[in-house]
């Protein structure tokens, strides 16, 4: 008997042991998504910094906990975890989304943080606190980005590499309805991947602060929630800013639910921040972004959406940089959806109240237009163009800005980086620049890549970086 005592206490020993030395994360899995770094509703940068942690969980009662520190410090402070929702969709389990936000933080501080089950640590990282105005700061974007190709995991792994200070992804963030169990089988494993290695991606978003807009396969015309339950997830997963000017629940800019009524009740009560989160502005560092939605449901010739977008920017030119991410690019150069001009209805108001730079996707490659000043013709402007419809009018082409010598653009520089993933476009216009419209400068369409951003006060230095690490363009702003 003694002797069995002897050895049960003996194996308890080793199993506690055993517990005691895993790494953590390395027990059982209580995520269903690890942990991810967002803005929250947080448009201003402030004196004491915050930024919202999300993860995903079993639809149970468990006793969730977050810790965090500012770097050098020794004591965690406790951030209240709650449920922010809990998604209910067919076709995927029921979980719930937890949120806790990390209040307090030194601006541009690093921080760690873990979260707790039961008292106990089950994860743990570092992040950044957002940057104040004045110091170096830099950010990744990309758009057209979870197909699950070698290309996606291989540019996350470069980002993750890079580890730029935030990510902002230009719509179509998952492929091809901007679904829960897309978000699931190919964004999260990819950039919120434990490892960093070329063929799977990166731990992104558990440590960079990522934030995103919608492109056309996020959002749709009409979501028929009965035909895909599980739609417009970007609703449900991403924590933005809820000062854009979406503030009725539909009309101009909203895209129309359609399905059951009981459906569409549902899907309003677990995403209340439907439709407002899909356009929103915030400031990091030097930059005041407005991030707009393209898509062809939003009329850009209503006067109350174009006055945001002026009072916006307008609101913000006391920051040196100015930029816009909207989805649809309006000059481009790829055969690829060349019709797809509508938002060059907005590039008066861009030009008029200082916008350096407008980083679009939708087409999947890399292109870097001249600084252009463009003129609508004024029948076109004045209605609604058709969904595929190109605005002619007259441009102004700053063919002396060249990005080294000469770095003071006469008008707005439009960026296309939409190969962050997805199947790339028009690969043989690459080297055959007579296929390339006036306004294009350079054109990179055989691989995928990512922008990478580093911003000063008076100047900005833009890189084109590829997937295998090379760079594909690199140009200089200043002011
Ligand atoms: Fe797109």
């Amino acid at each position: 008997m003694e002797r069995m005592i002897r050895r049960t206490f003996v194996l308890c020993l080793f199993a506690a042991l055993d517990a005691l030395l895993l790494p953590v994360g390395a027990q059982t899995n209580p995520f269903l998504t690890k942990p991810y770094l967002q803005l929250g509703d947080a448009p201003k940068p402030a004196a004491k910094e915050s930024l919202v942690l999300l993860w995903h969980a079993a639809d149970t009662d468990q006793a969730w906990g977050v810790e965090y520190k500012g770097e050098g410090q020794s004591k965690w402070v406790p951030a209240n975890a709650s449920t922010l929702r809990r998604v209910n969709v067919k076709g995927f389990e029921a979980h719930r989304v937890y949120q806790a936000t990390l209040s307090g933080l030194k601006p541009g501080g690093a921080f760690s943080y873990r979260v707790t089950l039961a008292g106990k640590p089950v994860f743990e990282d570092k992040g950044l606190a957002r940057k104040p105005a004045g110091v170096t700061s830099t950010f990744a974007v990309l758009g057209d980005i979870a197909q699950n190709s070698d290309g996606q995991k291989a540019v996350a792994f470069e980002i993750s590499k890079a580890k730029p200070d935030y990510v902002f992804m230009v719509g179509d963030v998952v492929y091809g309805r901007g679904l829960v169990t897309e978000y699931y089988q190919k964004f999260f494993p990819i950039y919120n991947a434990d490892q960093a290695a070329r063929n799977v991606g990166g731990p992104v978003l558990r440590s960079t602060l990522t934030v995103a807009n919608l492109g056309n396969h996020d959002s749709q015309p009409q979501v028929d929630l009965e035909k895909t339950p599980d739609g417009l997830a970007y609703f449900y997963y991403w924590s933005q800013p809820m000062n854009g000017p979406l503030t009725e629940k539909s009309g101009n800019g909203v895209p129309e639910l359609k399905g059951s009524s009981e459906q569409v009740a549902d899907f309003a009560r677990t995403a209340p921040n439907f439709p407002r989160m899909g356009m929103y502005s915030f400031d990091y560092g030097d930059v005041h972004w407005t991030m707009l939605d393209s898509n062809p449901y939003v009329d850009w010739t209503d006067p109350k959406l174009r006055e945001w977008v002026r009072n916006d920017l307008r609101a913000a030119k006391k920051m040196p940089w100015r930029f816009v991410g909207l989805h649809h690019p309006p000059f481009n150069s790829s055969k690829a959806h060349f019709n797809d001009q509508w938002m060059r209805l907005l590039s008066d108001i861009f030009e008029e109240e200082g916008v350096q730079v407008v980083f679009s996707g939708h087409v999947h490659n890399y292109q870097r237009s001249h600084p252009i000043r463009f003129k609508p013709n004024a029948e076109q402007a004045a209605k609604r163009p058709m969904i595929k419809g190109k605005i002619d009018g007259a441009f102004t082409l700053d063919k002396s800005f060249d990005g080294a010598k000469n770095t003071k653009p006469q008008g707005v520089i439009w960026l296309v980086t939409g190969a962050g993933g997805a199947g790339l476009y028009n690969p043989e216009q690459e080297t055959d620049p007579s296929s390339w419209q006036e306004f294009t400068v350079k054109f990179v369409s055989t691989i995928h890549s990512f922008t990478h951003v580093t911003v000063n006060p008076k100047s900005v230095q833009i890189k084109q970086i590829a997937a295998d690490g090379r760079e594909l363009d690199k140009f200089t702003i200043t002011q």
